[in-house]
């Protein structure tokens, strides 16, 4: 311990928050990465914040209209948006490092999506 002195210390707790002064300490979500695509269908910082509004539009547009696009559609999402398990295959969302759960176990929102549809990639069953 001797031979680190004060100021390497200083020097290691000032490179240990810098990038994050407000939130040092705070656990943040671990969003897992997209597998695919250079981008989201919208921008990144537009997701983050509408892509409720987005789902749920599309969801209108698809049940009331009956439009029917790839883009905004909620399987869609997890052609890039899917973690794999330990077997290789795509976890759903009984599993807490699906990407739907990382933030909204953070912010204790709950969707009840899935008792209808798929959280991954490929159809199950009855779901859509
Ligand atoms: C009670 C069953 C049920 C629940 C719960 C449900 N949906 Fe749906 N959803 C449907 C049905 C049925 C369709 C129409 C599918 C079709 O006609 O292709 C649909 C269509 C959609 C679509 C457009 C088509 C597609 O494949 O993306 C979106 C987006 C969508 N739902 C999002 C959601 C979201 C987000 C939630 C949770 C907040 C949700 N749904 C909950 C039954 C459900
Ligand atoms: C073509 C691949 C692709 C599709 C399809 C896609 N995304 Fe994305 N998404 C990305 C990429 C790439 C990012 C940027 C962050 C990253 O690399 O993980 C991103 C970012 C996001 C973020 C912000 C995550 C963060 O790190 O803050 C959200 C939320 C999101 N997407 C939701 C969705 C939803 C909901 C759908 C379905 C309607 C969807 N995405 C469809 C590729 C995709
Ligand atoms: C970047 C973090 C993040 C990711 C990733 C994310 N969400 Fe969300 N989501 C949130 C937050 C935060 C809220 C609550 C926003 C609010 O209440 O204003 C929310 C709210 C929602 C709501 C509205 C819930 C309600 O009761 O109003 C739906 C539907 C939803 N998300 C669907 C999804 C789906 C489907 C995925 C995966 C494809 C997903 N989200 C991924 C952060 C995220």
């Amino acid at each position: 311990m001797k031979r680190y002195g004060y100021p390497f210390l200083l020097l290691l707790a000032l490179l240990l928050t810098a990038g994050t002064p407000a939130l040092a300490g705070a656990p943040l979500p671990d969003i897992p990465e997209a597998i695919k695509g250079e981008q989201c269908v919208e921008d990144t910082e537009f997701m983050r914040r509408n892509h409720m509004e987005l789902l749920e539009h599309q969801r209108d547009d698809t049940v009331r209209r009956g439009i029917r696009t790839k883009k905004h559609s909620l399987k869609n999402c997890f052609t890039c948006h899917v973690v794999m398990g330990d077997d290789g295959k795509a976890i759903t969302v009984s599993d807490p490092r699906h990407f739907c759960r990382e933030c909204h176990d953070y912010a204790a929102v709950k969707v009840d999506c899935w008792q209808c549809h798929v959280s991954t990639p490929e159809p199950k069953g009855d779901k859509l």
